[in-house]
């Protein structure tokens, strides 16, 4: 009966940081960056616009959208395995208020410059303090899982929230300076760009490493993660993260070109599977779709390099990084949110698997089109790329739309009875087969 208290208490925590994080992802991410990129077409330069509202754009979706996801997921799943106690959901309400808030007030001080003196170092300072709780939460309380080794996804996902926590101690000094001495909301250029790849590379990209290791041998019917090659991934990836911080972006690409064909190879993702998909509700093209990201990773990695010895204008570095976060990391989140979350989220349904294609390929469509006509445009090699700009926004921002449409119908069917919603969320500790 405890059980089933704790068991519906988290399913609802889990629900409100889905919710939470697609409302992020729709509107002040996902239309804002519509709405920078239509203007960016029409002034025909980056420099047309507020640098303050592509901030505003790029932390409500890394922070807003992904981060308040990836949170969410770290309370329910991370309590899952056993290698935490039940802990008082309360402090997931906690971190989540103030989570949103801090998420918040950053970007109305981004966007309405109104008392961002005093909004920046808040906002900062609350997310902070939301992140906190999460990792002394899942840090502290160990209990049946003390002793045991750490497995290698393990190692990844736990990198991940140490690249978490130094991004947001990052952030914290940088909008504390700013608020003091600052003239502007807006983090300096050379210093943004560092930052930009610890918000990337450094925590995102290995969390999903991380749960990829864990889940695709389930999901998709491949070999098991080779452990040696995984590590070296980890390896290479953080030695990209710190040659970037430090300034060193040619020598970082190279660490990140390298860290994604071993990371690539060592999950066996273009490998032949060796069983049937655990396919479970989601669209039988959803193995397709996964493979599709890591093919935006390699690309977003290789693009790095060339903007690191070539860009002019941010036309490359923009490619690489939409590469990264909408051709991976979106993509991601499109093929395997619909997998995990109405399962997590009290054992529902997905509410259509055409809904779930739909949104995937225009996903993958608009960032072609994006990604293959940002360097032409903003790098001044063929003006009529310009004119292709707006359609990839459009297209992006419906399949996002389209994504969240059919999340947030899943979530208003009805859960399925705790008995049988435990099935599906159990299994964390026994192995992903049953999920
Ligand atoms: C869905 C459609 C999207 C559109 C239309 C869009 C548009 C833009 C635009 C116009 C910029 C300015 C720089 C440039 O031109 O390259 C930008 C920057 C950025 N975007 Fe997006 N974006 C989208 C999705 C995403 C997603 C899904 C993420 C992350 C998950 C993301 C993260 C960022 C980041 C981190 C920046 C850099 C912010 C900075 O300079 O500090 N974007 N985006």
């Amino acid at each position: 009966m405890q059980k089933d208290v704790h068991e519906a208490e988290l399913q609802n925590l889990l629900t409100a940081y889905v919710v939470t994080g697609l409302l992020f992802m729709l509107l002040p991410g996902t239309f804002l960056g519509v709405w920078n990129l239509i203007s960016i077409s029409s002034e025909r330069g980056l420099s047309s616009l507020s640098a303050a509202w592509i901030q505003a754009h790029g932390h409500a979706q890394i922070f807003g959208w992904i981060g308040t996801f990836i949170i969410g997921i770290g309370y329910y799943s991370l309590s899952k395995m056993g290698t935490i106690a039940p802990f008082a959901v309360s402090r997931g309400w906690l971190s989540w208020l103030l989570w949103t808030c801090g998420v918040l007030l950053r970007w109305v001080a981004n966007i309405s410059l109104w008392n961002w003196r005093i909004l920046l170092p808040v906002s900062a300072a609350a997310e902070l303090a939301a992140f906190l709780i999460f990792f002394f939460t899942v840090s502290r309380h160990r209990s049946s899982g003390a002793g045991r080794t750490i497995e290698v996804w393990m190692g990844l996902v736990i990198a991940s929230t140490v690249g978490f926590l130094i991004l947001l101690l990052m952030n914290a000094a940088v909008a504390t300076r700013l608020a003091l001495a600052g003239e502007t909301p807006v983090f300096p250029h050379g210093f943004d760009q560092r930052f930009l790849v610890l918000a990337t590379w450094g925590f995102p990209v290995l969390a999903v490493w991380g749960f990829n290791a864990r889940w695709l041998p389930a999901f998709l019917g491949l070999k098991p993660a080779s452990r040696g090659s995984l590590l070296a991934g980890l390896v290479l990836c953080g030695s990209g993260v710190i040659a970037a911080l430090s300034g060193n972006f040619r020598i970082a690409s190279a660490f990140l070109i390298v860290a994604s064909v071993t990371v690539t190879l060592a999950l066996n993702i273009f490998e032949r599977a060796q069983q049937p998909p655990q396919l479970q509700g989601v669209h039988p093209a959803f193995p397709a779709f996964f493979r599709l990201c890591y093919a935006w990773l390699l690309v977003a990695a290789i693009l790095s390099a060339w903007a690191a010895t070539a860009d002019q204008n941010g036309g490359i570095w923009g490619a690489s990084r939409h590469a990264l976060t909408v051709g991976f990391l979106a993509g991601m989140i499109f093929a395997i949110g619909p997998r995990i979350l109405p399962a997590f989220c009290g054992g529902r349904q997905l509410f259509s698997p055409a809904l779930m294609f739909a949104a995937c390929s225009l996903l993958n469509l608009g960032c072609l089109l994006r990604v293959s006509s940002e360097i032409p445009a903003y790098e001044g090699f063929a003006q009529a790329a310009w004119h292709v700009l707006p359609y990839s926004a459009v297209i992006e921002l419906i399949a996002v739309s389209l994504f969240a449409l059919n999340l947030a119908l899943t979530l208003a069917r009805p859960a399925a009875p705790l008995s049988d919603s435990r099935l599906y969320t159990i299994s964390f500790s026994q192995g992903p087969k049953q999920i």
